[in-house]
């Protein structure tokens, strides 16, 4: 049997011996609870409570101005839908960076306030103090690695990472710290395929990518975005499984027009 199938819960150990038996992980991203329900009824093995939060539920342009405040009030709303996954939850910009106490506090926050049960946080060497701190406190910490998107304006552009030799070499060192670290798995973005494969051939924990290719051990995407309600966004690796906009949209048409009309209510559907 599957370990997708025989866990009542998922826990970092169920992602580390699904990487040891070979079976994917399915990641997605959840901002609240009806849709955290759905996806949890439906067999989802993490929802992450991402800091694209700041996109796709908010309208900025990157996901900096997202505060911790609103992430746990995000966290919160996905950990009250939930029966089975493991949720994890970003540390927002400008959270952690500044030293370990800092991230030790921010992800202490999470965890009292929310009920979550990891949280994720970006970066490499540089990270690597806080991680290991808020991991000795008992908090399971995933790393993010690749195109990460709080550094935008560092790299100036959304494309592929680490295509030339010397950052390829820079990431797979940082892989080896984040784990040394105790990161119990690490999200690889936008990163080339080969890259990505060796990666999580060389490491023991998870690696889980979105557009990093299927040579790792799990794939992570923005709900929004794999459902089709983002219109405009839609990079080479995304693959539709929903057109939503377009089923929402065409919903509230209809809806317009049988108000106008007084079709709606009929005499079944008012008292
Ligand atoms: O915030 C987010 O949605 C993420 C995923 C893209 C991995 O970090």
């Amino acid at each position: 049997m599957s370990v997708h199938k025989e866990v009542t819960k998922v826990t970092t150990n169920t992602l580390q011996r699904m990487k040891q038996q070979g079976e994917k992980i399915s990641m997605l991203t959840a901002y609240d609870f009806s849709m955290a329900r759905i996806l949890d009824d439906a067999g989802i093995d993490v929802l992450l409570v991402g800091d694209s939060a700041s996109n796709v539920m908010a309208g900025h342009e990157t996901t900096l101005p997202i505060t911790l405040d609103q992430m746990i009030y995000h966290a919160q709303s996905v950990v009250r839908a939930i029966n089975r996954c493991l949720v994890v939850v970003d540390l927002p910009f400008g959270t952690y960076q500044g030293n370990s106490k800092e991230a030790l506090n921010s992800a202490i926050r999470i965890m009292k306030e929310t009920g979550a049960h990891a949280i994720k946080l970006e970066g490499g060497e540089e990270v690597a103090d806080s991680i290991k701190r808020i991991v000795g406190a008992g908090v399971p910490v995933m790393g993010h690695l690749g195109l990460t998107p709080q550094s935008i304006y560092k790299f100036g552009t959304y494309v592929v990472r680490a295509k030339e030799e010397a950052e390829a070499e820079q990431l797979v060192k940082n892989a080896h710290i984040l784990q040394e670290a105790g990161c119990f798995a690490i999200v690889l973005e936008k990163i080339p395929a080969a890259l990505a494969k060796r990666v999580a051939e060389e490491l023991k924990i998870p690696l889980i990518g979105i557009g990093a290719g299927s040579g790792v051990d799990g794939q992570v995407l923005v709900m929004h975005d794999m459902l089709g309600i983002n219109k405009e966004f839609s990079p080479r690796f995304l693959r539709r499984y929903a057109n939503l906009y377009d089923q929402i949209h065409d919903a509230t048409r209809q809806y317009i027009a049988d108000v106008k009309s007084k079709d709606f209510p009929n005499e079944n559907e008012q008292y």
